[in-house]
């Protein structure tokens, strides 16, 4: 059955009149707002389900922007059609753990069924059939978006049985359970997804009292809050542990009209899903978390970036908001607080990793390309539209609101050292007991792979590919900051997995989601990637491994972004604990890599392998 709403107008790539008044009423919803292009775009794409050239000239006179504008914004995001598409997008995860759960079968069926190849729609326009990397549910691999629905643990026989029902017409929803449409918000996330929680920890997943936090921030003055989180030890759960507290100092420290808070819930970390049962389970404290926030700093604003493969969190999220406004927890004078207002908007995010930097996050609200910044200034001097903002991480938000609810002692005496509180780790792999695991810090690998059912593991990837790949002779080391620290990302590999396979896989992931800016992450990449190809044909010899750490070296040091600066860290840490894995497939007779070298052929398939389409791009190669 077609979706009237899409058949009413022609979806053509030239100029048409309809079209063209129904994106104007669309832009116009949006406050005809350049800063709300990535809704703006969302919402076509929605309508007709690919953004064309003439959409783009309709978007960029609505808001007073080129179109070449509006087509950088639109090719830069992978969840944005430049082709026209089938009316359900099927998404194959092509995570690594993935295609060791099954995922390759997966897609043969669908591809079998839907009578299609990846990147393909079916001739009656029913379908169209991607992969996209992790979507944020190892825990329950193989698993796929349909549309905005997921449906996880899927076998060929599910596939083929997905694939005809939407070619005979069915809706996504429809595919998840009988009466989808009448569940709550809340039910239809947690129907379509189990949340795995095989830990609940004192902090975050124990019973939470209602705004216990929240009230008690209103009993104090902001600087004995920024003086309570300071003190609690609280350090950012996305990855790069920076004090929490001490970040806020700043924004709140900065003269501007106005001052921003941002959650960062990307969550594009292959490996990393804690956030996703964060956002299921405790919504209410996230916001609370990010009220206590805005009351800090002085902020009025608040965004939820909210990654597109999450995008059926969203009624839920929306509920939530609804809620909360309804019971003056966000909007004017919160809790009758003269002054004290703050509001947030959902920024929904369409599939690029890159994103969950948070410079780049902020180009994304501010409807740009998902590009990073340069450093300084830092966001919280000048972040969204220059103004002071601070961006934290879900499970970041949830830890200030149990702190300011039980106190600063009490959260810093639970972990170890440097590594206050506690923290979501997210296992998944070759274990017995995949899902979300609350500890203080300071567990050591082994208490938890034995805690999962891993006890088998012959390889651990502590914080996802930019983290590190350990060695059983290493499970004794630490989850803490000071010794393995992770955003929350466990992937356990068990003996029968090839590391170099692993190792490649995820220089791929790194090339593709590249955002291309600068030349030794776009290119430099492609080549470590191609280095460790050779080494898994057998093809390499003792120089390659010098080859490997110099260009790795030279990529650290020159990129612009975090991206770059870890991207390499798959091939580093596995040189570093797992060398026979490379000595191994060294063969005597030197090899000619170096020497075969043609930055020009490679530069042109490193364009190529990114998929990068944005012209901007093209500068830098002729600079
Ligand atoms: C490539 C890249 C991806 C990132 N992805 C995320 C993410 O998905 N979620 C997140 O909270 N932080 C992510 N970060 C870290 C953010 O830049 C930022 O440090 C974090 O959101 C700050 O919040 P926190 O202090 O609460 O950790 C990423 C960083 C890089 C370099
Ligand atoms: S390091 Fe990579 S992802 Fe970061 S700005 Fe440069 S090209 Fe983009």
């Amino acid at each position: 059955m077609a979706d009237p709403s899409t058949d009413a107008i022609p979806n053509v790539a030239g100029p048409d009149p309809a079209q063209d008044a129904a994106i104007r009423e669309i832009c116009a919803r949006h406050g005809d707002d350049p800063h709300r292009m990535m809704d703006i775009l969302h919402d076509v794409q929605a309508r007709f389900r690919w953004i064309s050239p003439a959409s783009m000239e309709s978007v960029a006179a609505a808001t007073g922007l080129t179109r070449v504008a509006v087509e950088g914004v639109a090719s830069f995001y992978a969840f944005f059609a430049l082709s026209p598409k089938g009316r359900v997008t099927i998404r194959v995860c092509d995570d690594i753990i993935d295609r060791f759960a099954g995922m390759p079968a997966v897609r043969a069926a669908f591809e079998a069924a839907l009578g299609i190849g990846l990147g393909s729609t079916t001739e009656c326009g029913a379908v169209s059939l991607e992969e996209t990397p992790c979507i944020g549910l190892c825990d329950q691999a193989p698993a796929a978006m349909v549309g905005d629905v997921v449906l996880t643990r899927l076998t060929p026989e599910r596939a083929k049985e997905v694939a005809r029902a939407l070619l005979a017409g069915a809706r996504p929803e429809e595919l998840v359970c009988d009466g989808f449409d009448g569940l709550a918000p809340h039910a239809k996330a947690t129907r379509q997804v189990a949340n795995n929680i095989r830990l609940a920890g004192n902090v975050l997943l124990a019973p939470v009292p209602d705004e216990a936090g929240l009230r008690r921030t209103m009993a104090i003055d902001p600087a004995a809050i920024l003086d309570t989180v300071e003190a609690s030890g609280l350090r950012g759960c996305g990855g790069a542990g920076f004090s929490t507290g001490r970040k806020w100092r700043f924004a709140a420290a900065t003269q501007a009209p106005r001052r921003v808070v941002i959650c960062n819930a990307d969550e594009g970390e292959p490996g990393t899903f804690k956030d996703r049962v964060l956002l299921t389970e405790r919504p209410h404290l996230l916001i609370e978390g990010m009220t206590v926030a805005a009351r800090a700093v002085g902020a009025s604003e608040g965004i939820l970036y909210l990654r597109g493969e999450y995008a059926y969190l969203r009624p839920l999220i929306d509920e939530v908001l609804e809620d909360r406004r309804a019971r003056g927890l966000l909007g004017r004078s919160i809790l009758g607080a003269e002054g004290f207002d703050f509001d947030i908007r959902l920024q929904m995010g369409a599939g690029a990793y890159i994103c969950g930097e948070e410079g780049a996050l902020i180009s994304s609200c501010e409807g740009l390309p998902g590009e990073p910044k340069t450093r300084p200034p830092f966001p919280v001097t000048q972040g969204y539209l220059g103004l002071p903002t601070v961006v934290n991480n879900v499970e970041t938000f949830c830890h200030v609101a149990r702190i300011l609810d039980r106190g600063a002692d009490w959260f810093r005496a639970m972990g170890t050292g440097g590594s206050h509180g506690t923290k979501l780790f997210s296992v998944s792999g070759d274990c017995a007991r995949p899902g979300i695991y609350e500890l203080p810090y300071g567990h050591s690998v082994a208490e938890l792979l034995e805690m999962s059912g891993g006890e088998d593991a012959a390889a651990v990837l502590v914080g996802g590919p930019s983290g590190t790949m350990i060695g059983r002779d290493a499970f004794d080391r630490h989850l803490t900051f000071d010794d393995l620290a992770t955003g929350g990302a466990v992937i356990v590999f068990d003996g029968s997995r090839n590391i170099l396979e692993i190792v490649e896989y995820y220089m791929s992931f790194f090339v593709h989601e590249s955002c291309g800016y600068c030349t030794p992450c776009r290119v430099g990449n492609v080549f470590l990637q191609k280095a460790v190809a050779k080494f898994r044909q057998g093809l390499a010899n003792q120089a390659d491994i010098d080859y490997l750490r110099d260009l790795s070296a030279t990529i650290i040091e020159t990129s612009r972004c975090g991206l770059g600066t870890t991207s390499p860290n798959p091939i580093l840490s596995t040189l570093e604990n797992f060398p026979l894995v490379y000595s191994a497939m060294i063969k005597p007779n030197p090899d000619r890599l170096r020497a075969t070298f043609d930055i020009q052929s490679a530069i042109d398939g490193a364009r190529k392998i990114a998929h990068r389409r944005s012209y901007i791009h093209d500068r830098d190669f002729s600079e």
